[in-house]
């Protein structure tokens, strides 16, 4: 499974990628927003700062919601660095997006996947990813992870490629739920990742081992 950091924070990017095993990032237009990055320009050059940082695949959204604005910001940011994936969400026009790019061998995230049908057109128009977000399906008493589960085993059983990214991870059991479900990548906030790291009986055995070799080597 591979892990991406789903943030725009710079620092939060470089904690992750220090730790080793970060494979990518996800954006989206409300976490650049929340780190302050607004017009075209510092938006593009945020993108470059994030993949100069990461080795893997670096999601950019697109704003646009009709075809041939998704097409031209499309091509505006795979310029930007050979590591950006083109996010574009799950309407009409993004689905014929995704046909169009997928055409021009232009990587793509379908964003904003609420349904296994919507999954289905996702993988049927080409996407390189799809990322159905189990956390905003959690907050309306929908299971998240169940969706998770079913889009696997359908893209398993008709062989589709696409890869099944989970998002809109909200805590590290999400996380362990999604690896459990087959999901290819996870986009995480990284108090979740570092939350894979934590158990009370590694401290305590921690805390052991190193008194007992002060006992003797003090
Ligand atoms: O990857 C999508 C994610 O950023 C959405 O997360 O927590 O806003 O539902 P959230």
């Amino acid at each position: 499974m591979k892990f991406f950091i789903d943030t725009a924070n710079l620092e939060q990017i470089k904690e992750a990628q220090e730790l080793g095993v970060l494979d990518g990032v996800t954006t989206n237009p409300s976490l650049m927003a929340k780190e302050g990055i607004s017009g075209k320009e510092n938006i593009h050059n945020h993108y470059k700062a994030i993949c100069e940082i990461v080795d893997g695949d670096v999601s950019a959204e697109v704003i646009s919601t009709d075809f041939d604005g998704m097409i031209a910001e499309a091509e505006e940011l795979v310029k930007l660095h050979p590591q950006i994936v083109i996010k574009v969400p799950m309407i009409k026009d993004g689905i014929k997006a995704i046909k169009y790019l997928n055409g021009k061998n232009i990587r793509t995230n379908c964003t904003l996947v609420f349904s296994a049908g919507q999954a289905l057109l996702a993988a049927k128009a080409g996407a390189t990813y799809v990322s159905p977000f189990i956390g905003r399906l959690d907050d309306i008493s929908t299971d998240g992870v169940e969706l998770i589960r079913q889009i696997v085993d359908i893209y398993n059983y008709y062989g589709y490629e696409t890869q099944v990214l989970a998002a809109s991870i909200r805590h590290t059991m999400h996380i362990i739920q999604c690896l459990e479900a087959g999901a290819d990548v996870a986009t995480c906030p990284l108090n979740a990742i570092l939350g894979l790291l934590k158990h009370p009986l590694t401290d305590s055995g921690l805390e052991k081992f190193l008194a007992d070799y002060n006992k003797l080597n003090a």
